[in-house]
């Protein structure tokens, strides 16, 4: 766990989302790959209008492989050791090597300008110590 304050980073403009369409970004630094995605239905820590938008790290915490969204099951699926993990629950670990969810990006939605952005998050990103070094 880091003391050390995040950056806030706008990572979607919430019109140009659509279902279950992946957005890539990289939070909190270039060497982090995440992955934004509109699931369709509200969920327990979504935001944007609909609190249908989440975002997690894209680096499976076995092994560091990145994994890819399924938009039939919403879930993130691992091709290097078939982990999987529920976008819907949190990044819930639901089978394979790993043993620690995906870590998830904590999001905050601006209702004026329409921006989802990245404000923290929650778990440590594969191969560190620390999340913002
Ligand atoms: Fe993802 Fe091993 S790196 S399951």
């Amino acid at each position: 766990k880091t003391n050390l304050p995040y950056p806030t980073k706008p990572v979607a403009q919430v019109g140009r989302m659509t279902v279950n369409a992946p957005v890539s970004f990289s939070y909190p630094d270039a060497s982090s790959p995440c992955t934004a995605i509109k699931l369709g239905s509200r969920v327990p820590g979504g935001v944007g209008p609909e609190g249908d938008i989440v975002a997690y790290s894209a680096m499976c915490t076995h092994m560091g492989c990145p994994v890819t969204y399924d938009a039939a099951t919403k879930i993130f699926k691992c091709p290097c050791h078939f982990s999987m993990f529920d976008a819907e629950k949190a990044g819930q670990m639901i089978a394979g090597q790993a043993t620690e969810n995906l870590p998830r990006i904590r999001l905050r939605y601006d209702e004026k300008t329409g921006t989802v952005s990245a404000v923290g998050i929650e778990g440590l990103i594969y191969g560190r110590q620390a999340n913002v070094l």
